[in-house]
């Protein structure tokens, strides 16, 4: 039996009410990642990226459709078991990064591996690889006000890639970063999608983009465009059958 997909979700929908003005933000997503995947999510600001992976790890809940992770059904789930299942198999690099203010950048890594489990020296020894991975060594012992935003949002990587998540959700993981930084970010998730790791991520950056297997865009909610870069594009909404056409 083939393993189930990594994500599937069915006619995803997320309305936001602002002031009792519905705001559609995300209007019927059916999106599949196969186990292994690295799919990168574009679209111009406002198009629903942000919703549509915040869904995806349970952190706001959906208003109709289905959410399917590893075969299991999780849109029904409640808090609780997402809180679970985030601990143990995805890792998210928010937006806003989200660092836990009082620990130092050590803790703030090392935190998700020790909650998922992991021996307090393997935590260690993974904290050092990605501080070192991210160039932020000398770090360590900071606490996060004292960070640039580029550093925070490595060490937000760092900390995602902690417990090793089979599934790693990112939210602009580049985007306050120099070219150099970059680079180490696009190595890094080069490690993690060679180590089998399914890769979910929100990019406006064409160098990330380039390295995902797919590439979908978001527009108004809607997926408008899914496919391999340089290989085919299959569009879902092919009328008759499925029409795939070779993009150079
Ligand atoms: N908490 C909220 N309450 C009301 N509306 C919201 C909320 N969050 C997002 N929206 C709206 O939902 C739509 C999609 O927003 P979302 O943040 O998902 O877009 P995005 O593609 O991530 O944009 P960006 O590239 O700027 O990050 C937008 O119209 C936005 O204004
Ligand atoms: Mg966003």
């Amino acid at each position: 039996m083939s393993e189930p997909p990594v994500v599937r979700t069915v006619n995803l929908v997320k309305i936001y009410q602002n002031g009792g003005v519905p705001v559609p933000a995300v209007r019927g997503v059916d999106l599949v990642v196969e186990p292994g995947q690295f799919v990168a999510i574009t679209g111009p600001s406002g198009s629903g990226k942000s919703t549509l992976v915040h869904m995806l790890g349970g952190l706001d809940p959906r208003t109709s459709g289905e959410i399917w992770l590893d075969g299991k059904r999780a849109d029904t789930m409640s808090e609780s078991a997402w809180a679970l299942l985030r601990r143990r198999k995805i890792g998210f690099v928010f937006q806003f990064f989200n660092l836990v203010a009082n620990m130092t950048v050590a803790d703030n890594v090392e935190l998700p591996a020790l909650l998922a489990g992991a021996s307090a020296r393997d935590a260690r020894e993974r904290r050092e690889h990605l501080l070192g991975a991210l160039g932020l060594t000398g770090r360590a012992d900071a606490s996060p006000a004292q960070l640039a935003g580029g550093e925070q949002q490595r060490v937000a990587l760092a900390r995602a890639l902690s417990n090793k998540p089979s599934l790693l959700l990112a939210d602009e993981p580049t985007g306050n970063l120099d070219s150099r930084n970059t680079r180490d970010v696009l190595r890094l998730l080069g490690e993690v999608h060679r180590d089998g790791q399914t890769i979910v991520l929100v990019t406006h950056d064409a160098r990330v983009a380039s390295m995902a297997d797919r590439v979908v865009t978001l527009l108004d909610g809607e997926i408008v465009d899914d496919g391999a870069l340089g290989t085919a594009r299959r569009r879902p909404r092919g009328t008759a059958g499925d029409v795939v056409e070779l993009r150079g």
